[in-house]
């Protein structure tokens, strides 16, 4: 038997410059996940454009950005693909194709739409390709015959519909889809500095490309235990973000700040300090790759031209088996 790697996909829309709770949440399990994978990472830029088509003009910058982020983290352009959605157009015709199979009741029970109403305030109503955009990453899993998709909580709705389609389809038409799994990221939930989510539209962000003065600077004004009031009183590190941020930057760290905070051995501020510098030199590396992405124009480019050219030639193939087994196209 042949052992060929199983293959994964995951995206994201494209944001700029990511934080460490993209980090964390997405971005360094995408990193390990090379070894054992052939995985495709793919910038979503269509995806931006169901809940915001008015402002484009960013798209590019901000897709850029992320791509330096990536490969800055370790994602290997040799080993992976990294790709932009909107460049391999294979998924556009295959999004037409799986619009037929599912019904806009179904389309409504999603859960991470119904979020989005609520939240984006949305007085114009919901867009057709909004409430199309799960039908979308459908056709951007299948149309690599992924076997799984890591990716965080919020979109396992979207995984279950990917699911469904791909069965539906190999039931109607022939066998071409795999029926791919989510796969939950380990460490989902990072805080923000002011102890909610970490996020960028929230403003509480630490970004992994931030200078190490600048990680200093914003971590001394993250929330810590409400309760620690003065310097002499013992805090509570189960409540402080804070330590969650040592658990996951120096583990080995973890039970010398835990003696010291409860017994108010160790301040805030310096206990701060500290785990500002330990955050600020596990980026070290990622900061000095991207200093070197930017200092040779093109590399980027390139790496994404390659990308692009690879992901279309799968999507390609996959395209060639949907047409027949239809008998469209
Ligand atoms: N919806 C995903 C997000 O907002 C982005 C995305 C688009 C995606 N297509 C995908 C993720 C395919 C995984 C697989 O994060």
């Amino acid at each position: 038997m042949t052992t060929q790697k199983r293959i994964i996909l995951s995206g994201n829309r494209p944001t700029g410059r990511l934080h460490l709770g993209n980090y964390t949440g997405a971005l360094e399990n995408w990193v390990s996940l090379q070894a054992d994978y052939r995985c495709y990472f793919m910038v979503a830029d269509w995806h931006v454009l169901t809940t915001d088509y008015e402002h484009t003009a960013e798209i590019p910058e901000q897709t850029r950005e992320m791509v330096v982020d990536w490969i800055s983290a370790g994602i290997d352009p040799e080993r992976s693909v990294v790709f932009v959605q909107s460049q391999v157009k294979e998924h556009a015709e295959l999004y037409l194709l799986f619009a037929m199979l599912i019904t806009t009741a179904r389309l409504e029970r999603n859960p991470t739409l119904k979020e989005q109403v609520r939240d984006l305030e949305m007085e114009e109503g919901v867009s057709y390709g909004h409430l199309g955009y799960p039908v979308l990453q459908a056709a951007d899993i299948l149309i690599y015959r992924a076997h799984a998709v890591p990716v965080g909580e919020d979109q396992l709705p979207h995984i279950e519909i990917t699911r469904e389609l791909a069965r539906k389809f190999n039931r109607i038409y022939d066998e071409v889809f795999p029926v791919p799994d989510g796969m939950l990221t380990p460490f989902a939930r990072f805080p923000g500095l002011d102890g909610k989510r970490m996020s960028k539209s929230l403003g509480n962000t630490v970004e992994m490309a931030d200078t190490p003065e600048e990680i200093q600077r914003k971590i001394q004004t993250a929330v810590t235990d409400p309760q620690r009031q003065r310097r002499t009183d013992p805090g509570r590190p189960e409540v402080c973000l804070i330590y969650t941020y040592w658990q996951k930057f120096s583990p080995e760290t973890t039970a010398e700040i835990y003696e010291g905070c409860t017994t108010a051995a160790l301040g805030c501020v310096d206990c701060k300090r500290r785990v500002a510098a330990a955050i600020a030199e596990h980026l070290a590396p990622m900061r000095e790759k991207r200093c070197s992405l930017e200092a040779s124009p093109g590399v980027v480019e390139d790496i994404v031209r390659e990308g692009n050219a690879r992901a279309r030639e799968r999507a390609q193939e996959t395209m060639a088996r949907v047409r027949e087994a239809m008998h469209v196209g």
